[in-house]
């Protein structure tokens, strides 16, 4: 057993405050199982801390840039401690969803139409696409500064004085109906959920962790084949962006494309594990209590030395 755990939480992205909650209750599972736990909270200094600090393994509980991307894990390699979730490699590409889609799309998996485009191109350009499309940045999650353009007005979004001109974003039809999610985990698919959001929203920021906001059905509610795609769709993708430990992908369905409504929108390498996620709770589904779930992450903890 690996028994002293350092948990990396917080950090420096956008998702800071999510991963404060994700660390928090990872935390908490590891030492009612017994293990030593030391939280650390992710700054430039991560180096220097996990020198004083010497732990046997990490946890990965940081979320969006630095931490979900490839770059923590680089460093975790360098260091030769073993560490939670994906490697260098399927960490990056998964963050830079172009990139990923690139892939998925080789694999054969249908991704939105769109393209990329930078911010101020957004700003100053013509309305980028036939409405309804979605706005949405290039490598970031929990829905942060995705905007759902209905009519086809994005000035939301490009009157935002705090986003960088250069900053990368992916123009995406809309895909209308059905929101879903599967976890991978080992080489498993748990389970399919139908998230749900409250009249009026789409599944923002806010409906990822504001209790009420969405209703999540676990199984979801869906015909027996186009379950079973998402499930194989969901390892599908997993395995070629060479994904470990678990993610979960997202996926829209669009039920009046029959089988072929549906479409993959990425891969989450670091998924959410706050009392509200859908991990935690698609394993609960399967019978994997929370701490057991974190407890099977961290003994399949490795690196590439
Ligand atoms: N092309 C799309 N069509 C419809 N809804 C979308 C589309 N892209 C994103 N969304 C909505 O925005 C949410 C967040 O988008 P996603 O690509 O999963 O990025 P992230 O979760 O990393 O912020 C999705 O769960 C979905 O509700
Ligand atoms: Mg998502």
């Amino acid at each position: 057993m690996k028994s002293h755990v350092a948990v990396l939480m917080g950090g420096l992205s956008a998702e800071r405050d999510v991963s404060l909650v994700s660390g928090e209750n990872c935390a908490a599972a590891l030492e009612e199982k017994g293990y030593r736990v030391t939280k650390i909270d992710v700054g430039r200094d991560l180096a220097a801390r996990l020198a004083e600090v010497k732990p046997d393994v990490v946890f990965n509980a940081l979320h969006g840039r630095y931490g979900e991307d490839g770059r923590v894990q680089g460093l975790l390699d360098l260091m030769a401690i073993p560490y939670t979730h994906s490697g260098v490699l399927a960490s990056a590409l998964a963050m830079d969803k172009p990139m990923a889609m690139r892939l998925f799309r080789s694999a054969g998996l249908v991704c939105p139409e769109g393209f990329e485009i930078e911010f101020e191109d957004l700003q100053d350009g013509p309305p980028p696409m036939e409405p309804p499309f979605v706005v949405k940045p290039a490598a970031e999650g929990s829905s942060v500064n995705v905007l759902v353009a209905k009519t086809g007005d994005i000035s939301a979004l490009t009157k935002r004085t705090d986003i960088a001109p250069e900053a990368r974003f992916l123009v995406e039809r809309y895909i209308p109906g059905h929101e879903l999610t599967a976890t991978v985990l080992g080489e498993q698919a748990l389970t399919v959920t139908e998230i749900r959001p409250k009249k009026g929203r789409f599944y923002d920021y806010g409906a990822k962790y504001t209790e009420g906001f969405a209703e999540h059905i676990v199984p979801a509610p869906l015909p027996r084949p186009v379950f079973d795609k998402v499930c194989d769709w969901a390892l599908r993708a997993h395995w070629v962006l060479g994904c470990r430990g678990v993610s979960r992908s997202d996926f829209r369905f669009d039920p009046k494309g029959g089988m072929d409504g549906l479409v993959l929108l990425e891969v989450n390498t670091q998924p959410g594990m706050t009392p509200m996620s859908l991990v935690p709770e698609q394993a609960k589904h399967c019978g994997i209590a929370f701490a057991d779930l974190v407890v099977r992450l961290v003994e399949g903890a490795r690196c590439d030395k």
